[in-house]
């Protein structure tokens, strides 16, 4: 009865205070570390902190979990992730150096992404725990130093994208069994000693300047061949040129042929009508008519011409000036 009293009724009520306060703090921090959340971009494997074990049978996939108190939550990407060999500071390991094929040194930079294969997550996690980066950072290495060396220096310098491609599938086989799949590869660099660059590249510039030396060339064959044509052309046009003259030549021959047919056919003919006119009784009397017609022309047009006819002898002068011509014709002796 004492102890109540010493207590007092204030005590009492403070001490009910303090102890549903206590429950109260108690429950939360209980209903707090039994509830946890999954990012988006992430997986969750439930982690049981008393037994050490895993639960096997559900992976959580993003939002607020209720875990009950013991279990914490393991979280795993559900995105690429890269890892990346190169000099630069970012990088999760340095270049790799090898050999090429013929035994040049190389040193490759390169980067590649992987995902994580969501059914292996129990099987990664007991493999590796949550070290899956260290352990594909060491799968690459080996895969990229045990293939490098199946390709030329030319192959790395010609055939990039191909070599890349390649080797991400000689990788993606070694991740797969790391229960990651290989979602890419790219070459970021590959260094070959300097002296083959160089020769690299001045086999570029020779090839380009063939290339070159060939398109001159064949414009130059299309130039000379216009020439060619133009030689042709010209020789047809001088062809051509000849023939029309041949033709022009032949048809005025035939023209001054025609106009002298007609000429001694009318001759002929008014010749003809003279004798019967005239009634020549023989072609000797024509011919003499004949005769004394171009005499009579012939005076008319030259001024100093004469005609002499009334000797016995009966001789034509056709006197021109400086010439004289005497003529007896048959006809008159
Ligand atoms: C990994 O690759 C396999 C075979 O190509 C495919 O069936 C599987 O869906 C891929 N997994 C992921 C997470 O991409
Ligand atoms: C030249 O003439 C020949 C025959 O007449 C012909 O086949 C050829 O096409 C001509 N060439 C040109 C360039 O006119
Ligand atoms: C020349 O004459 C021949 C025959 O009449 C003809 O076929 C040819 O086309 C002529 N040539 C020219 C250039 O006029």
């Amino acid at each position: 009865m004492e102890d109540y009293n010493f207590m007092g009724s204030d005590s009492k009520s403070k001490t009910i205070c303090a102890i549903i306060s206590l429950v109260s703090l108690v429950t939360t921090i209980l209903i707090g570390i039994s509830f946890g959340s999954v990012e988006p971009t992430e997986y969750g494997i439930l982690y049981n902190t008393i037994t050490k074990k895993i639960d096997e049978k559900n992976i959580l996939t993003g939002g607020l979990q209720y875990l009950g108190v013991p279990n914490k939550i393991i979280t795993f990407p559900r995105v690429n992730k890269q890892i990346e060999f190169s000099d630069q500071k970012a990088a999760d390991a340095p270049a790799l150096s090898t050999r090429t094929k013929e035994g040049l040194e190389l040193k490759l930079h390169f980067s590649f992404q992987y995902l994580l294969q969501k059914d292996q997550l129990v099987n990664l996690y007991r493999l590796v725990g949550t070290d899956y980066n260290q352990l594909y950072t060491r799968i690459a290495s080996d895969v990229i130093l045990a293939n490098a060396g199946n390709y030329h220096a030319t192959e790395y310098w010609q055939k990039r994208s191909e070599v890349g491609n390649q080797l991400e599938k000689a990788l993606n086989v070694k991740l797969q069994e790391a229960f990651a799949n290989c979602t890419g590869l790219m070459l970021l660099k590959i260094d070959l000693p300097d002296s083959y660059e160089d020769a690299i590249v001045d086999t570029q510039l020779v090839n380009q300047q063939r290339l070159t030396q060939e398109k001159v060339k064949s414009i130059n064959l299309i130039l000379a061949g216009i020439e060619v044509d133009n030689s042709v052309a010209n020789q047809n046009i001088s062809i051509i040129n000849a023939e029309a003259q041949y033709n022009a030549t032949i048809y005025s021959n035939n023209i001054n042929a025609k106009m002298i047919k007609n000429t001694v056919t009318k001759q002929a003919e008014a010749y003809t009508q003279a004798k019967k006119d005239l009634q020549f009784d023989n072609s000797k009397n024509l011919l003499d008519f004949v005769y004394y017609l171009n005499i009579m022309n012939l005076d008319k047009k030259k001024e100093n011409n004469k005609l002499i006819i009334g000797v016995d002898n009966p001789r034509v002068t056709l006197q021109e000036v400086g010439k004289g011509y005497n003529f007896a014709p048959s006809a008159l002796v």
